[in-house]
């Protein structure tokens, strides 16, 4: 067995795997004279999963984007192993993922030539090692009966499985997953969070995980942050939120459901007027 932590192999595709770290830095995101993230730093250990929790329209997947390098912040910085992330030498030197909400698959390939594209751009092995790691990756997501089909065929639940096994393929050392569980039944929530489990505990993959999912959350991750308005109003461990006697975060993280609410009342007088 392996004792170090700094070289350890992917178990899914056998690469070796280092993990890195990531630093936001007084990150403010602005769209046409909109704020829409404002002022947030936070670090992300190598190796750890950290998890970003809130409600719909808080800025989680901008904040995701951001990270990815895919935009640039307004003000403030984002560095992955200590370099920026939008900058072409990081992406050939840092392996990141990201696994889109929605999938983000070509319509026009194939499953198979979906998963298969990454590594063969990249020229990382020959055609019948793609092809090895492509099924191995499919079969972990219980999707392989999808690889002929085109991703217009798929259902969503198994365009979010495709998309998670692409990003293996992908052997990241930083793996950004976007509400990773939404429209998946429980088993195969379960599964996702085993998978991310997996790649942290024995392979040391650092993993950014934005859900809506609680019970994800609570059970995966070493930390969670909280998003509101824009603003990361909490950072701590799972235990230190649960044991939280702050009445917003209750109220996020223990919705009760009151129909005597003055709120559904509102709701009501909308409907009739
Ligand atoms: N490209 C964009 N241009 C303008 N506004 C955007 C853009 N992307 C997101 N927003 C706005 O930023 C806010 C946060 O969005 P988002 O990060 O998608 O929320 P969520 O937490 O649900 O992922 C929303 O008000 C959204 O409308
Ligand atoms: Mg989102």
């Amino acid at each position: 067995m392996e004792t170090s932590c700094s070289k350890t192999r992917n178990p899914f595709t056998g690469a070796e795997a280092n993990a890195v770290g990531v630093k936001v830095d007084g990150v403010s995101k602005t769209y046409a004279g909109t704020e829409v993230l404002s002022n947030i730093s936070f670090d992300v250990l190598p190796g750890e999963i950290f998890v970003l929790m809130g409600p719909s329209g808080s800025g989680k997947s901008v904040l995701l984007r951001q990270i990815a390098g895919l935009e640039l912040p307004t003000v403030g910085t984002v560095r992955v192993d200590g370099q920026d992330p939008s900058l072409e030498e990081t992406r050939d030197r840092v392996r990141l993922a990201l696994v889109f909400q929605a999938g983000a698959l070509f319509n026009s390939l194939s499953v198979y030539d979906n998963l298969a594209l990454y590594p063969r751009e990249h020229r990382s092995g020959t055609e019948a090692s793609i092809r090895e790691r492509v099924m191995h990756a499919l079969r972990i997501l219980s999707v392989e009966d999808a690889v002929s089909k085109f991703p217009s065929e798929l259902s969503g639940g198994m365009k979010k499985r495709v998309s998670i096994a692409r990003a293996l393929v992908m052997e990241p050392q930083l793996l950004l997953y976007d509400e990773p569980t939404s429209e998946l039944d429980p088993v195969m929530s379960a599964t996702i969070s085993e998978i991310i489990a997996t790649l942290k505990n024995e392979y040391s993959v650092t993993s950014i995980v934005v859900t809506h999912d609680r019970s994800l959350a609570l059970t995966i991750a070493n930390r969670v942050g909280i998003l509101m308005d824009g603003k990361l109003i909490t950072l701590g461990t799972p235990k230190e939120l649960a044991a939280t006697k702050d009445p917003a975060l209750v109220d996020f993280l223990y919705p009760k459901i009151d129909i005597q609410n003055p709120r559904f009342k509102k709701l009501e007088n909308q409907k009739t007027s």
